[in-house]
This record gives C-alpha cells, sequence and structure tokens, in this order.
C-alpha cells in the first residue's frame, strides 16, 4: 500500500488515479499548491521555473495582479448570465478590442470557451456563408479534441485511431516543415513546393469550388514549432484570393504576443478572412473567440450558432485585463527580445551537442529538435532531457510529430534571470543526457 506522505501528495495521485479518466496524458506527476510569475510551487515545498505555462496558456505569467484583481472585481458583481440571455458591457468591450489589435479586416467576434469550439466555429462559419463543403488543413498540424477539429487535426495519427469516420469532405496538404521538407527539398533549393502540392490537389482532388476554406496554423504548434517561409504563407493567401477560398488562421497557441506580435500573422504581412484564438486570451481563463469581418458574421443569422459559457463575464474581464498587461507592460518587446536570445544561446548549444538537429521559433515560441547520429528524429533524447530538466526544476514540454522536439513557452513576462536559469538547466540536462 502506498504510504502517504505528509504533504498528502501521494495520497491525491492514488485517489486521482481511480477518478480521473486516465485518456488525460500526463507529463508530470507535480501536485502544485500555488503559481507566481513565472513560477509553480508544489504541495511537497518545492518550485519550478514553468516553461510550459500550462500549454503556452498563462502569457502574463501566473496569477497576474491585475488579472487577479478584474477576476475579483467582476465575480463579486456577475459571474455569470449567458451573453444569449442579457447584454453586458464586458462582453463588447473585449470584442471591439480583439477588433482593434487583430490584424486585416476582423470587424466581429463570437466568444467560446476552448481552442477546439474557437476552430470548429471558424469551420462552421466558412463553410455555412460560403455554402462550399471542403475544408483543407495541414499535415502535422493540430486544431483540438472535438469531433469536427480532430478531423483537421494531423499532429499524430494517435489522436485520431479509433475514431473513424473522421468529419468528411476535410482534406491535408503537407505544410513546409523545411528541416524536414515533405517534397524532399533542402531548404536552399526549396521553391516552395507545398504550394505546388496544394495547387496540384486543388486541380485533380477539391475542386476549388467546393472548397469553402483552408485552415493555418501561422506557426506549427503541437506539430514541432516549425515557422513556415514568408512566401509560402503570402502565396497562400494569394492562392485563396484567386479561388474565393476563405483562409483561416488559427491562432490557438500563436496568438497574443506568443511570437513576439499581438498575432503570428503580422510576421507575415497576411490578412486572415477569419481567425480563431483561445490559450492566451484571458490570462488562464477559458475563453476563446471566432474572429472575421463583418460581411462573413453578418451572414450568419441568430441562433446557427450559439454557446452557454462563451464570452463569460469574469473570463472577459480577465481577458481584458491580460491583453492590457500584454500592450502596457512591453510584453511584446521582452517575447521578441529573449526569443532571440534563446535561439541565440540554442544554437551555441547546438554546435557543441549533435542531439541537437535544428533550433527554430519565433519570440517565446521556441522548439529544440533531437536527432539521432543519422538525422531520424530522436524522442527518447528529447524526453531524457525533459526528464532531467524536470528533476532540476524545469518544466518542458515536447511536440512534433515523432516528440522529438522540446519547447520553450515561459510566459511573457519572463525575466532575463529566468531564462539564463532555464537555459543552464537545458545545458545541464544535455550533458547529463550525453
Ligand atoms: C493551434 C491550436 N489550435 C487548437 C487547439 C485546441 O485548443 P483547446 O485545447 O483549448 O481546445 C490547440 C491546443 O493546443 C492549438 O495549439
Amino acid at each position: 500500500m502506498e504510504v502517504e506522505a505528509e504533504d498528502g501528495t501521494a495520497d491525491i495521485l492514488t485517489r486521482e488515479a481511480s477518478v480521473i479518466a486516465p485518456t488525460l496524458a500526463r507529463y508530470t506527476s507535480l501536485v502544485i499548491e500555488r503559481g507566481e510569475g513565472s513560477f509553480i510551487y508544489t504541495k511537497d515545498g518545492r518550485r519550478y521555473l514553468d516553461f510550459a505555462s500550462g500549454i503556452a496558456t498563462n502569457n502574463v505569467g501566473q496569477c497576474h495582479p491585475r488579472v487577479v484583481k478584474a477576476a475579483i472585481e467582476q465575480t463579486q458583481k456577475c459571474i455569470h448570465a449567458a451573453a444569449s440571455v442579457v447584454h453586458y458591457e464586458l462582453h463588447v468591450e473585449l470584442a471591439e478590442k480583439l477588433v482593434e489589435i487583430t490584424p486585416g479586416s476582423i470587424e466581429m467576434c463570437f466568444f467560446a470557451n476552448s481552442g477546439a469550439e474557437a476552430v470548429e466555429g471558424a469551420v462552421k462559419l466558412a463553410r455555412y456563408t460560403s455554402g462550399r463543403p471542403i475544408v483543407i488543413s495541414f499535415i502535422g498540424s493540430f486544431h483540438g479534441r472535438t469531433y469536427g477539429a480532430v478531423s483537421l487535426t494531423s499532429s499524430k495519427a494517435h489522436y485520431r485511431a479509433g475514431y473513424q469516420p473522421m468529419l468528411p469532405s476535410l482534406f491535408h496538404t503537407p505544410y513546409p516543415y523545411c528541416y524536414r521538407c515533405p517534397m524532399g527539398h533542402r531548404r536552399q533549393e526549396c521553391s516552395i513546393d507545398c504550394l505546388n502540392y496544394l495547387r496540384q490537389m486543388l486541380h485533380t482532388v477539391t475542386p476549388v469550388e467546393d472548397v469553402a476554406a483552408i485552415l493555418l496554423e501561422p506557426v506549427l504548434g503541437e506539430g514541432g514549432y516549425v515557422v513556415p517561409p514568408a512566401e509560402f504563407v503570402r502565396g497562400l493567401r494569394q492562392l485563396c484570393d484567386e479561388h474565393g477560398i476563405l483562409l483561416i488562421l488559427d491562432e490557438v497557441q500563436t496568438g497574443f504576443g506568443r511570437t513576439g506580435k499581438m498575432f503570428a500573422a503580422e510576421h507575415f504581412t497576411v490578412r486572415p478572412d477569419i481567425m480563431s484564438v483561445a490559450k492566451g486570451i484571458a490570462g488562464g481563463f477559458p475563453l476563446s473567440a471566432v474572429l472575421a469581418s463583418s460581411r462573413l458574421m453578418k451572414a450568419w443569422p441568430a441562433g446557427v450558432h450559439g454557446s452557454t459559457f462563451g464570452g463569460n463575464p469574469v473570463a472577459c474581464a480577465a481577458a481584458l485585463a491580460s491583453i492590457a498587461v500584454i500592450q502596457e507592460e512591453g510584453l511584446l518587446d521582452n517575447a521578441t527580445r529573449l526569443g532571440n536570445m534563446i535561439l541565440s544561446r540554442l544554437h551555441e548549444l547546438k554546435n557543441q551537442h549533435p542531439v541537437i538537429g535544428d533550433v527554430r521559433g519565433l519570440g517565446l515560441m521556441v522548439g529544440i529538435e533531437f536527432v539521432k547520429d543519422d538525422g531520424s528524429p530522436d524522442k527518447e533524447a528529447a524526453t531524457r532531457v525533459r526528464e532531467l530538466c524536470l528533476e532540476d526544476g524545469l518544466i518542458l514540454l515536447s511536440c512534433g510529430t515523432d516528440e522529438n522536439v522540446i519547447r520553450l513557452i515561459p510566459p511573457l513576462t519572463v525575466s532575463d534571470e529566468e531564462v539564463d536559469i532555464a537555459l543552464a538547466t537545458i545545458e545541464r540536462g544535455l550533458k547529463r543526457c550525453r
């Protein structure tokens, strides 16, 4: 029988195993007590530097005082009333804010609760307003776990196994993952063949007049933190314009400053027709949004889509506070500056450790790809380094279709000193792994 530690950690894990569905995969066995800034404190009194940020969500750090204050004040006034039952100013104020900070012709919002819901809402909007059925997404992309979202997802076959048949009329095309070019090119020789493949697909498999939308993660998230060439993203925009196809950008992971710009689309100067956002929107509160032009939104009549909790007042208050923190506390600059510093230090480590095949990212969305001597993916090394770092007080996550990429996604409030600690921990992990 398990001996209960004084702090109750073992007991909580035992109780958890009997009541929480094991399908919820776990990266760590940490039982936490509280969080503050870039740190998480466990019940057994340990402190961890958190470079996972609740899966790229705590963009303003754990329990940012302005987010806490806004949420408490709103909690004392009204926790929930449903935006389809009553009207409240926070709902409008947050929509106005999102319209102000999003790129291109985003003019209206629909609020939901999770990233998957925002993706599904975006796809429903595209199908409904275009009258076309087909949606094309990219191999390696992750869009969520609900039926529609997982049908669009292809970052791991494991996520799709056992659930067939998936939603019909959804197709996948290669993502420009230049380190492992799906077209077999070397980076220097690339002629953006992924775009040519897509053109060929429209010519042969998916008739353009039936294609409602193309759905793109502007930086591949769960699929391995891959930054596409700007020509690809711009070419995709052009292709969509040529054929009247809507371009949906899934900025669930990249949004709200994660890449050093408020939205990753700005790096490519590309205008989305529809965006889905979630994760970093509300300082850790569950909230998401479908964003689009008023032309599209006004063609989506009352009642054909909806949500009970979407746009919950406490989440809206937290989101307004969190966005204000990102804008007023220089977090975009911090993400760019520290992201560049992390990349350059990781490039130095790459020169010393052949197990690192590639280092890449934008802002504070950075990936380290682990490889074997023959260049094939090395999941074991990535897992080992991640586990050694955890033992040493640093929480990291992995990603990639082969789970051989370690991702660094600290809060955008992270300090130079905290980045130094994380990099030193990773360096120690690499040495011990060797
Ligand atoms: C790009 C992207 N889209 C959608 C989702 C799904 O979000 P959620 O888990 O909130 O449903 C995720 C989650 O990781 C994501 O990274």
